[in-house]
């Protein structure tokens, strides 16, 4: 790993980091793998034990919400006991010495909120928040496990994972301010993503088109690995650290 490639590949992300003016990051289930939190497509991912249809739309949900916030219940408790890795606070660090720089998530786990990140756009929702499923008020939950389920509003009407479920549309506001940033990206890192899903896939693509240097970091080939000025294969919680050091 440590060949003069590699090597004169971290300097040359640096280099155009530091050069920069708008720095995008999106990034997938693959930088909390580090922390402990599966992924989605992999081979120990939860869509080859779990059915995305059983427990992650909205048709579901009405037909048994007791199994689909069980689902959500057991995630939150594996969540609970991980930390942010030396990925999530490389990208807070990197954020706290840059003029301008968004950080776009597809993770619901809140992980990067916990390594010190803040100008955030939360594409796939939050697991830490629940969503009545009757008058849209929105509230913020840490309990673990939760004692009630399915968990009720005040109204009396059920509360949902406030997360964008298959078949869903992301938040307009959100999606707007994504895609503003793509667009106005000079680099853009794309970390732990199979990108595959729609619309969050597009982004980096947005931001090539429109002149960005485009990074992927990545255990493996993506369908954005085409599109890369320059890829780096390795775990997002070793590679970022080297790109952003202490
Ligand atoms: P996936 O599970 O599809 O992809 C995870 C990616 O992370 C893969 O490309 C892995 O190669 C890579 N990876 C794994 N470990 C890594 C590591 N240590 N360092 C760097 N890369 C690593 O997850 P997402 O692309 O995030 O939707 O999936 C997108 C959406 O699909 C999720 O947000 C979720 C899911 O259905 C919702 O929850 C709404």
């Amino acid at each position: 790993m440590h060949d003069v490639d590699y090597n004169s590949k971290i300097a040359q992300v640096q280099e155009q980091l530091s050069g920069a003016k708008q720095i995008v990051v999106l990034t997938g289930a693959g930088i909390s793998a580090e922390s402990g939190v599966p992924t989605f497509r992999g081979p120990e991912g939860l869509w080859k034990k779990y059915r995305p249809e059983e427990l992650a739309n909205p048709s579901a949900f009405k037909q048994n919400p007791q199994l689909v916030w069980e689902w959500y219940d057991w995630r939150r408790g594996l969540i609970a006991n991980t930390e942010p890795n030396s990925g999530h606070l490389a990208l807070a660090r990197q954020e706290r010495i840059s003029s301008s720089f968004t950080l776009i998530t597809q993770n619901v786990d809140g992980l990067h909120d916990r390594g010190g990140s803040k100008n955030m756009l939360k594409l796939h929702g939050d697991i830490w928040q629940m969503r009545c499923s009757a008058c849209a008020k929105v509230t913020i939950n840490r309990q673990v496990p939760l004692p009630e389920l399915p968990p009720k509003c005040g109204c009396g009407a059920l509360l949902r994972p406030d997360i964008v479920w298959f078949g869903e549309s992301l938040s307009t506001t959100t999606w707007q301010s994504a895609w503003n940033a793509s667009e106005a990206a000079d680099v853009f890192l794309v970390v732990g993503t199979s990108a595959l899903v729609q619309p969050a896939a597009s982004l980096p693509l947005v931001a090539k088109e429109r002149g960005a240097y485009l990074v992927e970091i990545n255990m493996e080939q993506t369908a954005i690995s085409q599109h890369a000025d320059l890829s780096l294969f390795g775990p997002a919680g070793e590679l970022l650290p080297q790109i952003i050091p202490n």
